[in-house]
């Protein structure tokens, strides 16, 4: 926190000095602003100087997804406002969403943005922010099928993408030879339309998107698993984690991140 507000400090008084040297017009001004990024930077390191760079799996709409060869959504808003916060580009690398966590550790990226629950177990490999937005999972069958409730699971295939909670309360629940794990969300619910496994379990918010963009699927009533998204961050980088923490605690409070929530979010 205090750090967060020392460089949020440093980035204002830096903008103040740009902003003299460029009503000054003197000649110094550019090579101003490069001191000025530097001495913000230091106040943490990112894999990339002057970028964040986020690692995703973009087949999670509304979270994250394609609009041609972009990747848009909540989790793109967000990870922008931090950046511009931080003063800093936003970089998005999409891979398998098993692979995020890794990635992180290892400092490829600097944080993972996926709708990503937070775990105790995947506390014990990164750190995650504050929560800031909360997911559940859902249970996708086709229309008529003969799971009603959760109760009927028992024996039936289930679908889910592989690594994620669904993933790993199916398997807990129901024992890894009921469950067919697949790369991307979308791959699950293919295979529930072509009958290889009997239901999808995933996070709310795509199952919606999914049942939407495909005809004979319902999501049932019930509530597997409440949980909460946050970003996570390598172990070995406080001083980043204290900023990215500290900048979705302002973006929360100054209700832009409820913003990008509504603009997404939608009710069945
Ligand atoms: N919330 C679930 C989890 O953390 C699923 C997240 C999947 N995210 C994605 N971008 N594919 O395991």
């Amino acid at each position: 926190m205090k750090l967060k507000k020392l460089a949020a400090i440093a980035m204002s008084t830096m903008i103040l000095a740009a902003s003299l040297m460029g009503c000054g017009g003197g000649s110094g001004s550019s090579e101003q602003s490069t001191t000025a990024e530097t001495t913000d930077a230091a106040a943490f390191t990112t894999v990339k100087e002057g970028v964040l760079t986020m690692a995703t799996n973009a087949y999670f709409p509304p979270y994250e997804y394609y609009e041609g060869q972009d990747i848009v959504g909540i989790d793109a808003e967000i990870a922008k406002a931090v950046a511009d916060k931080l003063g800093l580009e936003l970089q998005i690398e999409d891979m398998e969403f098993n692979s995020i966590i890794g990635s992180v550790q290892t400092g490829k990226v600097d944080m993972g943005l996926a709708g990503m629950t937070v775990t105790d177990e995947r506390k014990e490999s990164v750190n995650f922010t504050e929560s800031y937005a909360t997911g559940i999972q859902s249970i996708i069958v086709k229309e008529g099928s003969d799971i009603q409730t959760v109760d009927d699971l028992d024996g039936k295939k289930i679908g889910v993408q592989l690594s994620t909670t669904g993933d790993i309360y199916a398997v807990d629940d129901y024992g890894a030879e009921n469950v067919e794990e697949y790369n991307k969300g979308a791959d699950a619910v293919q295979a529930l339309i072509t009958d290889k496994v009997d239901c999808v379990i995933i996070d709310n918010q795509p199952a919606i998107s999914f049942v939407a963009a495909n005809e004979g699927l319902k999501i049932l009533d019930t509530e597997y698993v409440t949980e909460d998204y946050a970003a996570c961050l390598s172990k070995d980088n406080e001083a980043l984690l204290e900023a990215v923490d500290g900048a979705i605690k302002e973006l929360k409070e100054d209700g832009t991140i409820q913003g990008i929530l509504d603009k997404y979010i939608v009710s069945e």
